[in-house]
């Protein structure tokens, strides 16, 4: 069994989590949160708590905890798993410095694979469709809009297209403008997490969509990520490495 701290355990992602380690390969040796919780597992609320070895951290806690406990799990040899939001840049390339030649360090955004797919279904569409939008759907508690997701999303498409799309109308209701890729955001009840990509051809539309409708969407791409991250050295960024 691999043995994994889980650093947020209690939160909406993290009990979707610990659900979905149960009668899998990985055996959860107790979990880092803000405050005490009656529960199965060892429950430390500081780091300098913590006194179970584990082969690897995994972080589904807040932004504003993240950054300290990276530092602390690469400091006692552990491979890491980031799902928590609000890394600066600099800490980024801090973790980086740190994790450099030693163990597995993944940073993944987004752990739903149908995400992680339609990244990737895109950048191939755009390639012949440089034409595109972006709509994504998000609960109306989301705080960034548009989400992470659609930006990467319109990155990519901008990485991947081989001549620039044709030029349209401007305007407040031609959505956010990202690398040449228009992105609008709803924000509605009823939503967790969809995004739709709409490409444009001649006489031809090509629509490339996923949703997430529980967290429990995301256990699959815990699982590949704990799965994968002992087998990288150093810090990667994205699911899309360990496929
Ligand atoms: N990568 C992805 O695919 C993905 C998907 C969904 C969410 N996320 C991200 O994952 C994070 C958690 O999301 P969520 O919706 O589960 O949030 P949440 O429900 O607010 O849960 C956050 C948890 O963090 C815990 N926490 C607070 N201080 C902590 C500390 N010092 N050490 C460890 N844990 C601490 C809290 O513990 P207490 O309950 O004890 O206070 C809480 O249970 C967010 O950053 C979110 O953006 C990522």
């Amino acid at each position: 069994m691999t043995r994994v701290i889980l650093a947020g355990g209690f939160g909406k992602l993290g009990q979707a989590i610990q659900t979905g380690l149960m009668d899998s390969a990985f055996e959860i040796v107790g979990i880092l949160s803000g405050h005490a919780h009656d529960s199965a597992y060892p429950v430390w609320t500081a780091l300098s708590e913590i006194d179970q070895p584990a082969d690897i951290f995994l972080d589904v806690s807040t932004p504003a905890t993240v950054y300290d406990n990276a530092v602390w799990a690469i400091a006692h040899d552990m491979a890491v798993v980031i799902g928590a939001t609000g890394l600066t840049d600099d800490q980024v390339a801090d973790l980086r410095e740190r994790a450099a030649g030693g163990r597995g360090v993944l940073i993944v955004p987004n752990f739903s694979l149908s995400a992680v797919l339609l990244m990737q279904f895109s950048e191939l569409a755009a390639r012949y469709f440089p034409d595109v939008e972006i709509v994504e759907a998000h609960n109306p508690k989301k705080i960034d809009a548009p989400s992470g997701t659609a930006v990467t999303t319109a990155k990519r498409i901008a990485a991947a297209r081989q001549r620039d799309p044709e030029p349209t109308t401007t305007g407040p209701a031609r959505g956010e403008v990202i690398d040449a890729v228009p992105v609008h955001a709803l924000r509605l009840p009823g939503y967790i997490a969809q995004q739709t990509v709409y490409f444009g051809g001649l006489d031809e539309q090509l629509t490339l969509s996923q949703s997430t409708t529980s967290r429990a969407a995301f256990v699959p791409g815990v699982l590949r990520a704990l799965q994968g991250v002992t087998q990288i050295s150093g810090l990667a960024i994205g699911l899309d490495h360990v496929l």
